[in-house]
């Protein structure tokens, strides 16, 4: 079994997982493909097709495949350790399919699910309101059974479940997601400077771009040489996009946990009558009279 760090490994994602050794990965964020069929998208947006494979199984085959991958990936994550799952809903003749439906079907304990909107519809037809979210699972391999995991940093939670940022366009990419993506991610759960981050999806090597220039490791697989040359290219030249990842980090500002704040007797988002606010504000400021 092997232990491969910082690179990127071209094959068929399903075959490349079953060499890699168990509980050997902190963190996975990725993006697979959708199985859209490679369908005109509408006038807005160009048709998504890749390199080296056709985006165009049956949706039955699909999901098969896509738990296949989900539980190779439980199987080589730490216990405590997670991977951030990228999808949207989609519909094909009116048949509506949701990430869920296969999701609950994996190992993973799902933590949570976050809405991404991306201000931005891809078909602007009007079958139904255009939709411009997509989603981002949060899946978690729990250490002992225990579910809930750690607690988050409130400067990370405070970002909340909704998600506002648009879709990547500097990027010759058929389907990339920006960087602010995975370095929200990795900035939000991972402190430990030996983490290795993967994306068994990694295309033109955002999650890698993201890991690299937070200090962590990474590793990508992708079938696709052309994206992964466009990839080792991009991780070379990292320190071009270290401004895009500190746009992030000024957005992560809250510095003390619920629990800190709770000890001190500070805010913790507890509602509180005006009173009770006033009687703080002149304890704080001195004007409060015992
Ligand atoms: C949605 S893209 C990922 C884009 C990536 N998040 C980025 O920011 O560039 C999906 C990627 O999966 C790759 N791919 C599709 N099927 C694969 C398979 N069976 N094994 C490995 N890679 C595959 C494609 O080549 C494509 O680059």
């Amino acid at each position: 079994m092997n232990k491969p760090i910082n690179e990127i490994i071209q094959g068929n994602t399903l075959d490349v997982l079953k060499t890699i050794e168990s509980n050997f990965i902190d963190l996975s964020i990725t993006s697979p493909p959708y199985n859209k069929q490679e369908k005109q998208k509408g006038w807005l947006v160009k048709n998504v097709k890749y390199d080296k494979f056709r985006d165009v199984l049956s949706e039955d085959e699909y999901q098969e495949e896509q738990i296949k991958v989900l539980n190779e990936l439980y199987r080589i994550t730490k216990p405590g350790g997670s991977l951030f799952y990228n999808h949207k809903i989609r519909w094909d003749i009116g048949q509506m399919y949701h990430p869920f439906s296969w999701l609950e079907k994996s190992l993973w304990t799902i933590r949570q699910e976050i809405i991404w909107d991306r201000m931005i519809a891809a078909n602007i037809r009007g079958w139904r309101f255009w939709q411009v979210d997509e989603r981002i699972y949060w899946l978690y391999k729990p250490i002992n059974n225990n579910k809930i995991g750690e607690e988050l940093e409130s400067r990370h939670a405070l970002l909340t479940s909704i998600w506002r940022f648009s879709p990547e366009r500097n990027n010759p990419h058929p389907a990339p997601f920006p960087i602010t993506l995975p370095v929200r991610i990795i900035s939000s759960i991972l402190n430990d400077n030996d983490a290795i981050v993967l994306d068994p999806y990694s295309g033109s090597g955002t999650t890698l771009v993201a890991a690299q220039l937070l200090g962590k490791k990474y590793l990508g697989i992708d079938i696709s040489e052309e994206y992964i040359q466009y990839s080792n290219n991009r991780l070379l030249n990292s320190v071009l996009e270290k401004k895009e990842v500190e746009k992030e980090l000024e957005k992560h500002l809250v510095q003390k946990t619920f629990k800190q704040r709770k000890t001190n007797g500070e805010n913790v988002g507890k509602f509180q009558t005006n009173i009770q606010k006033e009687e703080k504000i002149k304890f704080a400021t001195g004007k409060l009279d015992f």
